[in-house]
């Protein structure tokens, strides 16, 4: 009967939405006594998506010789725990594992955690799909993969499933725009672990462990920024009441042998004044779990409510214990109005000692890393074409199974290349399934718009970056509908896999466009079979936001032989540059046609030699350390390939065996592309040498000891060479402590000139004195001691080691120049187009009522604007979707020249969407969750209609709401 009521009690109260007390409505008292510590008790688990099991292994708790937990077991038993007594809080951080214990528990089970999230006993912290990664994850991956599990959270627990606490406890370093994008999120604060060593000493010593984090120049966004007290995010020695630890429990019955409740209480309470001594505060923040904890909550929840009981019992020890949680003690903390200090610049490089620069990182899986950006490229088309087509998202919608793989690989041990390698490749599998369901969206997109043409049967080729293309490798004909998922024009050579040495290539009005044929760049580390002879590349133009169709057809004209190892220097030259390489097949200079100002420029490879096992800190998955801060040369002649044409103008280089590079420059470009392609790399029979890759670009800017690296790809941050802003730099790692994280771009420069360089994944970074060196590739020997216990030595697909292709685009001009054009290229450089395949001899029949160019929908965006989501979200009980929009001012006021950019332009939705009725338009918070509230500091104001202003590096959050629902 109890029960009955019970449950009845519970169904009718998750609906009741004023009736709910939310964890921050919550809270236990605090002692108000000035003199008296309050110690907050935060009840967690941090678990892993994939690390050293992978993601579903650590869910179900497969594999446990590996590691002996399994999450489902920590909901359940965390769920029955806290509905035994209510003055019990817990903190569940990731909802990529909450949603796969949802599906897979009882009603029963799903109505408790309800009722334990809509009276307060659980708070959701963080509430992505994963905590991601601050280093090495786009600034697009990390708002999407929060959008996913806010969403979700928001959807399912109404106003107490909207997060206001950061948790960042375990990423190896801090970046300013995660902290930007939490305070555009409206969290009221924002928890980490790990800093640098030094930079932790001196705020242990100022108590300035928690401060106001200057998140944006721009937008003055702030946040309340804590790094906890300990260096890692558990419990304080000996209260690890875990299965997992080995701490005595707290044993209180006087009659028994082993009672140790006198011992438990003083060295509780000696922690605590030991902490409090270096906290701006009287509160005290404790971390009750870590790493998997809580498989079985019962053993951790009993010795706490005993904790809580005999301290408190202790009057004259002057410490009071609660049971909390982070929003609860952010309170707390905040209402003592402590004096904080600020901070605005951020926590990179990380380092856990003087020779452990967790620098390595930000390079380790180059391939994962570079096919995770390419899916979040697709997965930006997926859910355009979804959106504009209404294709009705639901759980196992493919566009939902390509988000979830997204979301998953942007956790701080999937993009970071810290996973073990079995791992990773079932990171791999789950995106290469997430990413063949873009196919699928295709089709039936195209299917919608051409109800009366022949059924689309487009196909992707994952490996064109191979030249390979298997559906249409033995064809003389076929179409390509290329998409373009960016808002604006994209008008740039695409290139196609092909058997024969001559084609024609026709546009959507059956006209001969610009392409020329060439012979693929055949290298011995890349040797397939499946690799097609020649490479078409077409000069295209599709509309923004749209598809356009191209022909192929067998031609007449024999393709031009590329020249091999010509003598002396070699030219070649485009609408806007000439570059020159000298006699040894060196690039040397790049001279502008216009002006005919020369810059001189060298680009080589060389590589370090990482240390061994023999020392305590190797180099490896996750640091760098060198044995030589001199990188070794490569200083054979190089093999040069050179291929001339109306579209093509580019040089081929062999290096060696396991380095070769395409130098190009693009028709109708004033930049250079760099393919580089780096792999296998050697390793020696017996004691095998670490060998960790890098290109370096030298230059004549005087750019001193400063560089610049983007902050997960947006806003940029000011290094320098051999120095920190936050504490005293000691340099016990001349070439690692200098490496920076850059996931889309880095620049150089000085009074004239600005050296940038784009990239297609996230690697790492140094910079002085005009040089500019990027970590491509690395394969290490050794385990480098931080929990992975593997060497990072990824066998590639024939087991030789992996091979790594990628590009840098590489922009030099003067200041001014450099100011307009890098932010519009690297939006550009972010939406890659997506070459679909017809492979059909019978065109007519494909073409026929079929559009070949999409319809225009939009107006070509100004450079200023990225139009970042368009989403459509999950199932409304109405059937209508709603849908997120979010318009991005590109440009950030980080330079002088850049003012000129960085200025507020007006938005007017009415005028750049053609077939849309934008109505219902609700502003929305950055993670779309929140509604926006109309206050002062709102600076998105509304003209009239759908009109908006936008200061730069802003991004306006919209909901599109069909029909008043
Ligand atoms: C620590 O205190 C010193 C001296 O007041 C100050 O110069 C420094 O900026 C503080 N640093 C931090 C990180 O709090
Ligand atoms: C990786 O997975 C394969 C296939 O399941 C298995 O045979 C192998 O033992 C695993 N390797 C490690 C190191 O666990
Ligand atoms: C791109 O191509 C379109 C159509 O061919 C043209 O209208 C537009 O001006 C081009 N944009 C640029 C930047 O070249
Ligand atoms: C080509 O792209 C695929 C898909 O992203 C990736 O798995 C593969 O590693 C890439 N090849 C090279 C040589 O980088």
């Amino acid at each position: 009967m109890g029960k009955i009521l019970f449950l009845l009690f519970l169904i009718k109260f998750s609906y009741a939405e004023e009736a709910q007390k939310c964890a921050w409505d919550n809270c236990h008292a605090t002692d108000p006594d000035p003199n008296v510590i309050t110690a907050h008790l935060i009840p967690h688990t941090h678990d892993d998506l994939g690390w050293i099991k992978t993601v579903d292994q650590y869910f179900w708790g497969a594999k446990p010789e590996l590691v002996p937990v399994g999450v489902q077991y920590i909901y359940n038993t965390v769920v029955e725990e806290l509905m035994k007594n209510p003055e019990r809080r817990f903190s569940f951080a990731e909802t990529g594992f909450l949603w796969r214990w949802w599906t897979t528990t009882t009603d029963k089970n799903r109505e408790k955690f309800k009722y334990l999230i809509q009276t307060g006993q659980i708070e959701m912290i963080g509430g992505g799909w994963v905590q991601n990664d601050e280093a090495t994850s786009h600034y697009v991956d990390i708002l999407d993969q929060m959008t996913l599990g806010l969403y979700r959270l928001s959807h399912t627990f109404g106003k107490c499933g909207k997060p206001v606490t950061g948790w960042q406890i375990d990423p190896f370093g801090h970046s300013r725009e995660m902290a930007n994008i939490y305070a555009q999120m409206n969290y009221t604060s924002l928890y980490f672990a790990r800093i640098h060593y030094l930079e932790k000493e001196v705020r242990l010593k100022n108590k300035t462990l928690e401060f106001n984090w200057k998140a944006s120049d721009d937008i003055e966004s702030e946040i309340f920024t804590g790094a906890f007290f300990n260096d890692n995010y558990g419990p304080p020695e000996g209260f690890c009441w875990d299965s997992l630890c080995g701490d005595d429990p707290i044993m209180d019955n006087e009659e028994l042998e082993e009672y140790n409740v006198k011992e438990k209480v003083d060295d509780f309470v000696a922690h605590v004044k030991k902490q409090a001594a270096h906290q701006a505060t009287n509160q005290v923040m404790l971390l009750m779990g870590s790493d998997f904890q809580y498989t079985n909550a019962n053993s951790w929840y009993v010795n706490l409510d005993k904790l809580i009981k005999y301290v408190n019992a202790d009057e004259s020890e002057k410490v009071k214990v609660i049971y909390s949680t982070p929003a609860c003690y952010t309170q707390a903390v905040k209402r003592r109005s402590p004096k904080l200090s600020t901070k605005a610049d951020d926590f990179f490089p990380y380092a856990s000692g003087k020779h452990s620069y967790w620098t390595g990182y930000f390079t380790s899986r180059p391939a994962f890393k570079g096919m995770i950006r390419q899916a979040s490229s697709m997965l930006q088309l997926a859910k355009q074409l979804e959106a504009l087509a209404d294709l009705n998202p639901s759980i196992n919608s493919p566009v939902t199974r390509l988000k979830e793989a997204c979301g998953l690989v942007q956790h701080h041990d999937a993009v970071t290349g810290t996973a073990k390698e079995n791992v990773t490749r079932d990171y791999e599998k789950q995106l290469a399934r997430g990413i063949s369901g873009l196919e699928n969206v295709i089709n039936d997109y195209m299917d919608k718009l051409h109800p009366h043409a022949l059924k689309s049967n487009l196909i992707l080729c994952p490996l064109l970056n191979e030249t390979i293309c298997q559906p249409i490798s033995n064809s003389d004909e076929f179409a390509v509908v290329i998409f373009n998922s960016h808002a604006r024009y994209y008008n740039f050579t695409v290139r196609i896999p092909y058997k024969h040495e001559s084609a024609v290539v026709k546009n959507s009005k059956k006209e001969v466009i610009k392409s020329q044929v060439a012979e693929t760049f055949k290298v011995a580390q890349l040797n397939s079979t499946d690799q097609l002879p020649y490479e078409i590349h077409a000069f295209v133009s599709i509309p923004p936001l749209g598809y356009s169709t191209v022909f192929v057809s067998k031609g007449e004209r024999k393709v031009r032989k590329v020249r091999k190892n010509p003598s002396g220097n070699t030219t070649i030259t485009n609408e806007h540059l000439i570059a020159t390489f000298d006699n040894r097949g060196y690039l040397t200079s790049l001279q502008n046609r216009k002006t005919g100002l020369l810059k001189s420029i060298r680009q080589e490879f060389f590589f370090y030699e990482g240390i061994d096992s023999k020392d305590d800190q190797p180099s490896g998955a996750y640091i760098f350390r060198p044995k030589s801060q001199q990188p070794i040369a490569f200083d054979s002649k190089i093999e040069l390939e050179v291929v001339k044409g109306s579209v093509t103008n580019e040089v081929r280089q062999k290096i060696n065996p396991y380095v070769s590079q395409i130098v190009r420059l693009p028709k109708n470009k004033n930049y250079v592309e760099f393919e580089w392609i780096v792999g296998p790399i050697p390793k020696e029979f017996k004691n095998p040498v670490t060998k960790e890759f890098v290109t370096r670009y030298t230059t004549e800017i005087n750019s001193k000891s400063v560089s610049y690296t983007d902050s997960n790809g947006r806003q940029v941050m000011k290094r320098y060479f051999d120095g920190a802003t936050s504490f005293d730099y000691d340099d016990t790692e001349p070439v690692a402590g200098n490496y920076y994280p850059i996931t889309s771009f880095g620049y150089i420069k000085d009074d004239k000139n600005q050296f940038s360089v784009i990239t297609d994944r996230a690697q790492g970074m140094m910079a002085n004195e005009g040089v500019v060196e990027i970590m491509l590739h690395r394969r290490c020997f050794y385990d480098d001691h931080f929990g992975v216990e593997e060497a990072l030595d990824e066998p590639g697909k024939d087991g030789r080691g992996l091979v790594a292709k990628g590009k840098h685009i590489v922009l030099f001009t003067d200041l001014e120049e450099s100011a307009a054009q890098l932010r519009p290229l690297v939006a550009e450089n972010f939406h890659q187009p997506v070459l679909a395949f017809y492979n059909n001899s019978n065109l007519e029949k494909f073409e026929f009522n079929r559009q070949l160019e999409s319809p225009e929908r939009i107006h070509e965006f100004p450079p200023w604007l990225n139009f970042l989501t368009i989403e459509m979200l999950e199932n409304r009980v109405d059937g209508k979707n709603n849908v997120l929009l979010r318009f991005e001012h590109i440009y950030h006021n980080d330079s002088a020249k850049a003012a000129k950019y960085a200025v507020p332009q007006i938005l007017d939705l009415d005028n750049l969407f053609k077939s849309f009725k934008l109505d219902f338009l609700e502003k929305m918070t950055l993670g779309g969750n929140k509604k926006l509230l109309e206050t002062g500091k709102n600076r998105f104001i509304r003209k009239k209609g759908n009109v908006y202003e936008l200061h730069p590096s802003e991004i306006l959050t919209l909901m599109y709401v069909p029909n008043d629902f």
